[in-house]
């Protein structure tokens, strides 16, 4: 049976009125539940939606995924769901920088029951705490909380490690040698690209790497950044429909 998942959460709008109005003339227009995906400047009908069949993923969103904007980044959560499922048939660990508040990494580490792996770790990092002087925008719960909060998130998972600090300065304190998943989310080029120079050669081979801004406009600096430095190595990024980049080692 086609469901649907339907979120009014779409960034960059002019004129939110008008927009709205014409989605929901487009939904009319397609009538009743058609496999409908609707939010995070996504629409599409007809489709499988597969990630709404998944308990696993469906029960830790729900848990998990608690305002409205988290709700309409279903499809991308999934995305790093599938990254994280190859990556524990692979060696090595799993990267997220930045965590912020833990929320996807939560979600895939529920869902794939992450303390059943005692011999894989999560590796998380962000700066949590938002300073003028920073080139990425804040966000609403950065502050000097955010820390402490997201660790107590995690606090159930001793093979979860939260490290508080500048990417791609703070991974000379704590990162794997080897990578089976990684997920960059900086909002950053540079700190992406750092992050690439000091953790892409232990990525091991096979291993995904999902650049969550690489597709999106108003983050257009990382492609620019990102492009010609997998170029030098040989690879190239697909842009996915979410907006992230994904890439197999
Ligand atoms: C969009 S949020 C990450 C959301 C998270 N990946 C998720 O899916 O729930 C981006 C985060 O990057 C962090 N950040 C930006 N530049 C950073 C840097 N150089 N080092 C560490 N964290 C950074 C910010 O503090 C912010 O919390």
């Amino acid at each position: 049976m086609s469901k649907n998942h339907l979120k009014t959460v779409f960034f960059g709008l002019r004129n939110p009125t008008m927009f709205y109005e014409g989605l929901q003339t487009a939904l009319d227009g397609i009538g009743g539940a058609m496999g409908a995906y609707a939010g995070d400047n996504l629409f599409t009908y007809g489709r499988n939606l597969g990630f709404l069949d998944d308990p696993a993923l469906m029960q830790a969103f729900g848990k998990h995924a608690s305002t409205e904007i988290e709700q309409a980044l279903l499809w991308r959560v999934s995305v790093i769901l599938w990254g994280v499922r190859h990556g524990l048939r692979l060696q090595g660990d799993f990267v997220e920088c930045a965590c912020y508040k833990g929320t996807t990494a939560r979600i895939v580490c529920d869902a794939v029951d992450f303390g059943a792996h005692p011999d894989r770790h999560y590796y998380l990092y962000d700066l949590f705490e938002h300073d003028a002087s920073q080139p990425h925008h804040a966000m609403p719960e950065h502050g000097k909380h955010l820390f402490a909060q997201v660790k107590q998130r995690f606090s159930d998972l001793p093979n979860v490690t939260v490290t508080q600090g500048r990417v791609p300065e703070v991974l000379r304190e704590a990162a794997p040698g080897k990578i089976a998943f990684m997920h960059l989310d900086l909002n950053n080029a540079d700190a992406e690209v750092g992050a690439l120079e000091t953790l892409f050669d232990r990525m091991v081979p096979g291993a995904v790497l999902i650049l969550d801004d690489y597709g999106w406009l108003g983050y257009r600096a990382q492609k620019d950044a990102e492009d010609p430095w997998f170029a030098q190595r040989g690879y190239r990024v697909l842009e996915l429909p979410t907006g992230q980049g994904l890439l197999i080692k």
